[in-house]
């Protein structure tokens, strides 16, 4: 790899920090869906997690063992601005400048994430969250509260992580935050979420000097079940949704026709200049690469983008995603030749297994270490072939919440012992670190 390539790892404000209600925090919409019975695993929620809000010093102790040499996090809005807007609480700021200090004095680059889920409750409440346009300009609001703190330190900005996630599971199927199911509303949803995005990226420019500004969206191949044109037309209708739906208005500035003529173009709510303002030029695309996904016609027909084919004979995580690393390779290729983002960072790529503390205190995750190196070994390839690839990041750094999952799936380098918060690297993670070290 080129010697200023970043191999760091990643995590998210609500899945580790804890907290919800301390030093003026406000609600917040996974607060709420978390306390809601039967939407988490076990009724998992994330008010402890890992205790990063206490714990922060030791986790950048960590990552410097790990000699990361970048750090991608998550800042949480109704720590910021608990009423959603208006007066920010300064011991949020003060969180969040004191971990990026923590992690300047460890030579950690740091990467921040403006909204990865968390949206404060009360935006919900009063506007209806992303289904409203106000929920965009109140986020371009608070992207400029915490750019003017933290823009003289970071430096690396991205704005929304995966609003796939935010507005189709969130929105178009209820299995995440705020738990609505119509696909229309996603469609909604996906809009404003981009136009928040857009609103902001000129803001934190305009408030930090030499910022570089991005997107983290999660992409996955969708391969047809079988030849037949019924399933490869699936494929390819589910490829709208999983990964143009973002990519063509950030890079072509407009949908794809199809989702148009599938959800109404009312379902997007566009308003004239929309477009212009979603696909301003961007410094960089992260991507996040798990998994691809398998497509066979609807029998009833009803569904343009099939259902999911579950082939037998692979190996998968814990997650029951298929392990498979070239799918990393088809897609940053992909991105490059069609969409030519002027650089890519994986912003996350890992894998849940089910670990096991032993007696001695070690966690020998053979399986993650494997899944990581073939994984690196795709990065590389990239590279190679000229893929501007400028760094990647290990989801995660930490076992941790994982949304609906809750804490029974494990993606750290790091093992959480969660009734006493021990910290335990990992194999996968001493072998990360020796990876690092010697690239
Ligand atoms: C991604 C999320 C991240 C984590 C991983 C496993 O979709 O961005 O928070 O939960 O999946």
């Amino acid at each position: 790899m080129p010697p200023d390539f970043l191999w760091g790892a990643a995590t998210a404000s609500y899945q580790i920090e804890g907290a919800p209600n301390e030093e003026g925090r406000g609600e917040s919409i996974w607060d709420r869906f978390s306390a809601t019975p039967g939407k988490v695993k076990n009724g998992d929620t994330g008010a402890v997690a890992c205790d990063h809000y206490h714990r922060y010093i030791e986790d950048v102790a960590l990552m410097a063992r790990l000699g990361l040499h970048a750090y991608r996090f998550s800042i949480a809005w109704p720590r910021i601005l608990p009423e959603g807007t208006g007066t920010p609480n300064q011991a949020g700021l003060d969180f969040y400048s004191h971990l990026v200090d923590e992690l300047l004095a460890a030579g950690i680059q740091p990467f921040a994430t403006l909204y990865h889920w968390d949206l404060p409750q009360i935006l919900q409440d009063r506007h209806g969250g992303w289904l409203g346009r106000d929920t965009a300009e109140a986020f371009a609001a608070y992207a400029e509260v915490v750019v003017r703190t933290l823009g003289d330190r970071v430096k690396d900005w991205i704005t929304l992580n995966e609003p796939l996630c935010s507005s189709w599971l969130g929105h178009g199927i209820g299995i995440h935050a705020p738990g609505f199911r119509d696909p229309a509303l996603a469609m909604r949803a996906a809009h404003n979420l981009l136009l928040g995005h857009g609103f902001a990226a000129p803001i934190l420019r305009d408030n930090c000097r030499g910022a570089r500004v991005g997107i983290s969206l999660n992409l996955n191949p969708t391969h047809p079940a079988t030849e037949s044109p019924a399933d490869q037309a699936a494929a390819r209708h589910a490829d709208l949704l999983a990964n143009r739906l973002f990519l063509d208005p950030l890079y072509r500035g407009a949908y794809p026709r199809e989702l148009l003529e599938q959800f109404g173009e009312h379902a997007f709510g566009v308003v004239d200049g929309d477009m212009r303002i979603v696909s301003a030029p961007l410094d960089f695309l992260g991507i996040n690469y798990y998994t691809r996904s398998f497509r066979r016609a609807d029998p009833a027909g009803l569904d343009p983008t099939g259902e999911e084919a579950r082939i037998e004979g692979v190996d998968r995580t814990e997650m029951d995603w298929e392990i498979y690393p070239d799918g990393l390779h088809e897609m940053l290729s992909r991105v490059h030749r069609e969409y030519h983002p002027s650089a890519l960072y994986v912003t996350e790529s890992g894998a849940a297994f089910p670990d096991v503390l032993t007696e001695s205190g070690a966690v020998h995750d053979e399986r993650r270490r494997a899944y990581l190196e073939s994984h690196f070994a795709a990065a590389q390839r990239l590279v190679a072939e000229g893929v501007p690839l400028r760094g990647y990041f290990v989801w995660s750094l930490l076992d941790n919440f994982e949304w609906a999952e809750g804490y029974g799936k494990r993606f750290g380098l790091v093992y959480v012992n969660y009734p006493s918060q021990r910290r335990v690297v990992k194999d996968s993670g001493r072998w990360y670190a020796d990876f690092i070290a010697a690239s």
